[in-house]
């Protein structure tokens, strides 16, 4: 048993559902999952029912978050194409803003270059604009970066050709940082076949060569985040699939398993679970809050074992070496060998979210 300490990790790109579509996941069950993915802070998506896009709704998500949450949570507010921005006025407490420039889950997609500019113009800041953008969409918010002097987060990339352009606008001084999930650094097209629509997720899987094009760019690559993006089992097997899959208890285990295997170290794991996050969305780094990890335990991943409310992953029947043993939050320990200990409510909403700046209530 090799037991090691790691910071309290931060997972920036998750979506727990609540309002609207809590029958998938809520702010209870999703921390809680976060928890045992040995993940203390998580940063939530606004693609819920209504989406959150105005300091009204920051405020009373913000509010459900603090009495429900057994994780620190900061949350995402949504670009629209309105003419006032009402998000704008969100800006001093979200994490940042979500711009959905492709298809995907819910109904905050941007489709007009007129509004693309207005959103790019009018974000305030301190968080960055992260966007859903691929292929020429991620080209065009690249350049739209430079010319509103914004700062980009660009979320889940995915192909060789997206991970090479930002390798390029960062080598030329553009102020953008990226993630990238665990299933696309683990699974590909071919695993279609064998996952049927529990491998439809947007960005959708990508061939051998994309996933290898995101291993060769480690460097370019500032957060490892989930895109946890949980749906019933029934959704997923139904008629119309909707795109996404759950990651929050899968993300350490697998990164740990290719730390076994030294395709990765632990100091670049850390650095982009950990301090890269912190630095790119302002996550207050917290005393007394760690994951404990015990390196060389080997398991298989099960159904069985998952927490989130969906209660599938994409990974059942993968062999895994590492496991978290346990996760402190401000000197409590909040979870220990499978069992989450902490009471709903003792997660934290982050950058103030829960004050009332903006909000009309
Ligand atoms: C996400 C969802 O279900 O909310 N789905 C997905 O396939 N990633 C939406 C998103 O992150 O784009
Ligand atoms: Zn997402």
């Amino acid at each position: 048993m090799t037991r090691v300490r790691l910071p309290g990790l931060i997972d920036v790109h998750v979506h727990l559902r609540e309002p609207g579509f809590t029958h998938k996941e809520d702010l209870a069950s999703g921390t809680r999952a976060a928890l045992a993915g040995g993940i203390s802070t998580v940063l939530d998506m606004p693609n819920t029912s209504p989406p959150i896009t105005s300091p009204d709704m920051l405020l009373a998500k913000a509010r459900l978050a603090a009495a429900k949450a057994v994780s620190d949570v900061g949350l995402f507010v949504g670009a629209t194409a309105d003419i006032d921005a009402p998000y704008a006025a969100c800006a001093p407490h979200a994490a940042g803003l979500k711009v959905y420039v492709n298809e995907t889950f819910g109904s905050l997609r941007i489709e007009s270059l007129p509004a693309l500019m207005r959103i790019f113009q009018r974000w305030p800041g301190p968080g960055p604009i992260a966007v859903h953008a691929e292929g020429v969409a991620l080209a065009a918010c690249l350049a739209l970066t430079r010319l509103y002097d914004q700062r980009l987060h660009v979320c889940h990339v995915a192909r060789a050709a997206d991970i090479q352009l930002i390798a390029r606008a960062k080598s030329r001084g553009g102020q953008v940082t990226c993630e990238v999930t665990p299933h696309h650094l683990f699974l590909t097209q071919d695993d279609l076949p064998r996952l049927g629509a529990l491998g439809y997720m947007r960005p959708t899987l990508g061939t051998p060569a994309d996933r290898d094009a995101l291993w060769e760019h480690l460097d370019c690559i500032d957060c490892f985040a989930t895109d946890h993006a949980p749906h019933t089992l029934a959704e997923k097997q139904g008629e119309n699939p909707p795109p996404g899959v759950p990651g929050l208890e899968t993300m350490l285990p697998l990164l740990l398993t290719a730390v076994h295997e030294r395709r990765l170290t632990l100091d670049q794991l850390v650095e982009r679970l950990h301090y890269n996050p912190a630095r790119i969305f302002g996550v207050p780094i917290e005393a007394e809050t760690w994951t404990e990890v015990d390196l060389d335990a080997r398991y298989t991943i099960d159904n069985s074992m998952l927490l989130t409310r969906c209660g599938w992953t994409p990974f059942a029947g993968m062999p895994i070496v590492g496991r978290v043993t346990r996760v402190v939050l401000r000197g409590q320990t909040v979870f220990e060998d499978g069992r989450v200990l902490a009471l709903p409510g003792s997660g934290r909403v982050l950058f103030g979210a829960l004050e009332e700046c903006g909000a009309s209530a």
